[in-house]
């Protein structure tokens, strides 16, 4: 594996392999690498003939009290682990190289509707700041296809969004959340968690798993299974910031008069200060 850290020798490389006929596939990352990750790079190894994993923790995508400073960072490890899954490239940038002109009057990408609900009120700017970079990473490395998370499921909706919109004709994929053997979604900022809130935390991912039960069963009121499921949270110690069915395309919030067979709940909630993300999917007949 190659670890590149500047724009001009990622390029180069890049149009090497496209002259060879190769297919590119990008995995980008903010590092702290865990199995979720590896399995997205696994996927890219499927659907393309070489690698590119980026590690970048991006400010744009951060709010003033958020954890950017303490963002965890596990290079040594992390380009490791990339190495024994044989990507091919790491780019490896620093916020210099990415933002050479700074970031105040730097040229942003907004998908308003999609990024002004569920995170984006608790974190306004964060998908403008998610999109600017992949945005700019998509235009730097030109992959044929870029493998996401669905935990993020609102980002991986916004990203379809966006290369769709702005026609980039990359193919975007995403991957089934990876779990720990107890149910929690993995994340980086699960290392946050004290003991206590770990042991609580899968708590999460039940209710989301009871509410989909309860959807499907068709007696209640999507609204009152989610409010059910916020009360339930609440009484085992979450700080709920949503917990919603929403239409799988378009995140229109539904109810169960919709018309809308592809629904997914989506939760987000803090033990202390984490704030843990999940959600599933379903499919009425
Ligand atoms: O999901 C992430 O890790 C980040 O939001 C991403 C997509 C790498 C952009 O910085």
């Amino acid at each position: 594996m190659q670890t590149l850290t500047q724009m001009k020798y990622l390029r180069a490389a890049i149009k090497a392999e496209k002259a060879r006929g190769k297919r590119i596939t990008l995995v980008p990352t903010m590092g702290n690498l865990h199995e979720g990750h590896l399995q997205l790079v696994r996927r890219a190894h499927q659907v393309g003939d070489i690698v590119v994993v980026s590690i970048f923790v991006n400010p744009l995508q951060f709010g003033a009290a958020e954890d950017l400073d303490n963002y965890p960072k596990t290079l040594a490890e992390d380009q490791e682990k990339l190495e024994k899954e044989e990507a091919h490239y790491l780019f490896l940038p620093s916020v210099e190289e990415m933002y050479p002109n700074g970031m105040d009057s730097h040229t942003t990408v907004n998908i308003e509707k999609l990024s002004n609900m569920l995170c984006g009120i608790s974190r306004p700017g964060h998908f403008l700041g998610v999109c600017t970079i992949v945005s700019k990473l998509f235009n730097l490395v030109q992959p044929d296809s870029a493998i996401f998370g669905e935990k993020d499921f609102q980002q991986l909706t916004i990203i379809k969004r966006m290369t769709s919109d702005l026609c980039m004709p990359i193919d975007i994929v995403g991957m089934a959340s990876a779990r720990a053997h107890d149910g929690l979604a993995l994340s980086s900022r699960n290392s946050y968690l004290s003991s206590t809130d770990r042991a609580r935390a899968p708590s999460l991912y039940e209710t989301l798993q009871q509410a989909r039960d309860d959807i499907l069963a068709g007696n209640l009121p999507y609204k009152t299974v989610c409010d059910a499921a916020i009360e339930k949270l609440r009484t085992m110690g979450f700080n709920v910031d949503y917990f919603e069915a929403r239409d799988q395309q378009n995140l229109a919030l539904l109810d169960s008069k919709s018309d809308s067979t592809k629904i997914v709940i989506l939760a987000a909630a803090k033990l202390g200060s984490t704030r843990l993300l999940d959600n599933i999917s379903l499919t009425l007949n």
